[in-house]
């Protein structure tokens, strides 16, 4: 039997070895269960009212990662990767409230319909700041999703979003949040520093 032995990290060394893979394996192919499973874990995230804003467009097809370089400026592992995953943000979550709210007490129900159609009304920065906000919490569980089941990633802002929507023809409902190229890596991600502590926190003033 040709069982790979997978690392056993802590908690901690997971994330901590983390990083972001720009080298891939080419022609490596992600399965549709792997990646369902991926997808699956990603979207355990937390979200507003449990709205789940993410979307994920799947590119896997060779030809069409190819349509996303000159988009990504020509960042090659969008087309060495073995899936680039988009994930989208949802701008009309109320939307999707009655479908989340179905088993819900209807009493509760009516009162979380409301309250979320009073929060969406009239107010397009908020449903924006709701899609970017909870996309990306699903995409940085799709990374440590990635990660744990023996893939990396990296995440991507530095692609033209507007060319992007375009070529791929993104309905107006959904707005890019970030785009995460998934594969085998080739090469080990490049170490990383952090700010120190101090630099980030602030404790209970100003
Ligand atoms: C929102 C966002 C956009 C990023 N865009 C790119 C990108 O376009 N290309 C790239 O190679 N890396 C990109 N990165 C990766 C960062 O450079 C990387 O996360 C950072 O340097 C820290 O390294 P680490 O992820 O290995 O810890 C992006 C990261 C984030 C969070």
């Amino acid at each position: 039997m040709n069982e790979q032995k997978e690392a056993v990290f802590t908690a901690e060394e997971f994330l901590v070895s983390r990083r972001s893979v720009r080298q891939y394996e080419k022609g490596h192919v992600l399965s549709d269960e792997e990646l369902n499973e991926l997808l699956e874990l990603a979207s355990r995230a937390p979200s507003s009212w449990n709205l789940q804003h993410w979307r994920y467009f799947v590119i896997r097809d060779q030809a069409n990662k190819e349509r996303l370089l000159p988009i990504a400026y020509g960042q090659q592992q969008v087309v060495d990767a073995s899936a680039v995953v988009v994930v989208l943000g949802d701008l009309e979550a109320n939307k999707v409230a009655p479908d989340v709210f179905a088993e819900a007490e209807p009493r509760i129900r009516d009162m979380m319909i409301q309250q979320i159609e009073g929060a969406y009304a009239n107010n397009p920065a908020l449903a924006r700041d709701e899609a970017v906000r909870n996309g990306s919490l699903a995409a940085m569980q799709l990374m440590l999703a990635a990660r744990a089941k023996g893939y990396d990633t990296v995440p991507m802002g530095g692609y033209d979003q507007n060319a992007f929507v375009r070529e791929f023809k993104v309905p107006e409902r959904y707005i890019p949040v970030v785009m995460i190229p998934i594969g085998k890596a080739a090469q080990p991600g490049r170490e990383t520093g952090r700010l120190p502590l101090a630099h980030q926190v602030f404790h209970e003033s100003f």
